[in-house]
Order: C-alpha cells, then structure tokens, then sequence
C-alpha cells in the first residue's frame, strides 16, 4: 500500500545503532519520507559515513545529518536518543510533531513511582507517563490504533514479554511459582558508543553475566504482563544482533501439549510478526536469534517435561528489530492507520 502524500518523519538520534535501524526501515517505507536525521557528533556530514549499508543506490536520498537544534516540524518524529533525554524536553518534542515515538525507557513505565525505584532518580516530567502507551503491538495494539505518544520496548523486556504472553493468556502456569527468564543477548544492545566492556578483547567471545539480578526491563514485564514475579538474569554472549529468552517455569497440573498447541496457535493468530518454532528434529527444532536477524519477527516456542510440570518458553528476536525499530515501525503503522506490516516484510537470512 502506498500513500500520495508521504508521512514526513525525522529521526532524532540517527548515528546510533536503533536510529540507524529506524533509517533503513523508513527509507524503504512506501507511506514515509525521512526529512530529517540528527547527530550532534556528525552533523553536517553523510548518514551514509556512518551507516554504510546505507549508502545510496536506485534513487535513495543521500541524507546529511543535522543537529537536534535544527529540527523543523514535522508529521511524526522518533527519538532513539540515550536515556534521558526525551523526557528533559518532552515539551519541545511535542511541539515538533503531533505524533511521538520514543525509543528509550523515558515513558515505558506508567507508575512514576516504579519509574524511580527502578532507574535511581524521579522522572523529569511524570505527567506524561499516562499519555504515552507502551509500543509492544502483540501486547496493546488497540491502545496503538489511537495514540499520539507510543514508547518503545526494552529489547529483554520483549524477548520476555512474548515468551510469556501466550501462556499467561490462556492461564496455563502456576501463579504459586516464580518464573525465571534467562536471556542471552548481543553486544548491539549496549549502542554504538565504545566502552571498556565493548573494548574487542575484552568482548569478544565473552559470557558475561551482565545483570543477575535487578534488570530494569524486569519492570516492563510486570507491566505488561500483571505478575511481579518475573525475574530477569541477563547475559552478555558471542553475538552482534539478538536476545534469546529461556523462560523456567511451571504449567498448571495436567497440562498437555496439545493444549500448548492450541494456546501458541490462538497467540500467534492475529500476530502477524510472531511464528510458532516447536519442531519435532533437525538443529532448529527451538527459536534462534539468528534466523531473526535484521526482522521484525518473534520465534516462539517450549519444552514440557510432562513427568513434573516444568515448562521452559523460548523467544528469539532481533534486539534491533523486534527489540526497537522495528516495534516501533509496526507503531508507525498502526498509529496511522496503515498495515501493521507495511515496510517489515524482511524474511532473514540462511545461512547467515
Ligand atoms: N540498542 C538496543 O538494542 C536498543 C533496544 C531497545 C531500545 N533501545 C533504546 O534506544 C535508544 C538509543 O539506543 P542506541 O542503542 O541506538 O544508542 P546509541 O547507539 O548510543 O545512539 C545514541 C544516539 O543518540 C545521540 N546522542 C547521544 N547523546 C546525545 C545528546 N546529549 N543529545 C542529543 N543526541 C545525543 C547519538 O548521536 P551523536 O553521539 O552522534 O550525537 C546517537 O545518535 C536508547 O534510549 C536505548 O535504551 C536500544
């Protein structure tokens, strides 16, 4: 589907890895046109000399990044810029465009009191929680249909959240047990900027644990999925783009496959990103990051041990992808009325 007038959208934080992800989405968006991208490092110069996947080719715009100061009004503007900032100028954001998405964790949460336990300070503009909906379409979409303000999705919080979802829907675990998500995840997920613990020698080929405890995104997850008894271990692998979800948890007793079947298939039925992976053989028979790298897709799938109850559910994403841009693409088109999938049709690659 195409639009005569395009969506004129800027980018506010494109030299980072979601912006960048953002970019090459849009560009290729038939209902949008990118009028802006911002960097205070480059501006002035190519988006092209940051990104070079996106150096220009069949008529696509050789953009120059300007600086957050020389945005002009727009239709709708998407922040990918570090924690912080966009609730230190909400006010001004919304002056620039009716329409906001925000990538960051500034107005995921909608209890300011969860805000600042979780991050360690009050937040700069509380009374915009409540107009934000929080962006994981397979979780609010209809809240998404009419919004003017839609946050993005912690990449783990989604890995999780879509694990989850389906079983907590259909009422198939055991409230009187905690449940357990051990994610691994990518190093695209610290950003672009260098640090010693993104410093090659010490990253590569790393199994870190990175947070055992106490994850931010464990908020999300209670948000969004009315339990507080989630908790997150968070462990930095090999690998550039992904998270991947081990969920331990437990079914109600009598739980079979065949009703996992059914409460998977009733999950991913009007979800048009999230795909059933639960194969009988072969090496894929589980949800794989990589398979999903560079999509907006969700694998999902699980392992019951029908002799004690224990249930593990898996989710695959790409933390760029479905953890971000993505996400908030599919917003894009939901707030506007377009195709949920519109500019998301990217299958993945094999081998990859
Ligand atoms: N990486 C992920 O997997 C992921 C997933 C979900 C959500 N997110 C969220 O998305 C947001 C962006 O993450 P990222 O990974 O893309 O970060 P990043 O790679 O570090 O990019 C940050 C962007 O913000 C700009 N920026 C930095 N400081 C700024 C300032 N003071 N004023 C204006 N612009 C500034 C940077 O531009 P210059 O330095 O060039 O000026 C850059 O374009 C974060 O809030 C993050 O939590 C990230």
């Amino acid at each position: 589907m195409s639009s005569d007038t395009p969506l004129r959208v800027a980018i506010a934080g494109g030299s980072g890895y979601g912006g960048g992800e953002l970019l090459r989405l849009l560009i290729d968006h038939p209902c949008v046109e990118v009028t802006q991208v911002t960097s205070q490092r480059n501006a002035g110069k190519f988006v092209h000399s940051v990104h070079p996947n996106l150096r220009p080719w069949a008529g696509r715009p050789a953009l120059r990044f300007t600086t957050l100061e020389e945005l002009e009004p727009c239709d709708a503007l998407l922040l990918a810029l570090p924690h912080g900032q966009a609730q230190g100028q909400i006010e001004h954001f919304s002056e620039l465009a009716p329409r906001l998405i925000d990538l960051s964790a500034d107005f995921r949460l909608r209890d300011a009191a969860v805000y600042e336990a979780r991050y360690g300070h009050a937040h700069a503009a509380p009374s915009w929680l409540d107009r934000f909906v929080y962006g994981l379409p397979e979780r609010y979409r209809d809240q998404i249909r009419g919004a003017d303000y839609v946050s993005g999705v912690g990449c783990n919080a989604t890995a999780s959240n879509l694990a989850l979802l389906p079983l907590v829907q259909a009422g198939l675990l055991r409230d009187d047990r905690p449940i357990l998500v051990d994610l691994k995840v990518g190093s695209s997920e610290g950003g672009a900027s260098a640090n010693a613990a993104s410093h090659h020698p010490e990253r590569s080929h790393a199994v870190r644990s990175f947070a055992p405890t106490g994850h931010r995104h464990e908020a999300e997850v209670h948000q969004a999925l009315g339990r507080d008894d989630i908790h997150l271990s968070v462990t930095s692998i090999e690998l550039v783009r992904g998270a991947l979800a081990t969920v331990h948890t437990w079914a109600q007793p009598g739980t079979s496959e065949r009703d996992l079947w059914r409460a998977y298939r009733r999950f991913v039925k009007d979800r048009p990103f999230v795909r059933i992976v639960h194969e009988r053989s072969g090496i894929y028979r589980h949800p794989e990051p990589k398979l999903v790298a560079g999509t907006n897709l969700a694998d999902i799938g699980w392992s019951l041990d029908q002799t004690n109850g224990r249930l593990v559910s898996i989710c695959a994403i790409d933390n760029l992808g479905k953890g971000a841009a993505g996400s908030a693409v599919q917003c894009l088109n939901l707030m506007h009325s377009w195709d949920e999938t519109t500019g998301l049709g990217f299958t993945g690659l094999h081998p990859i």
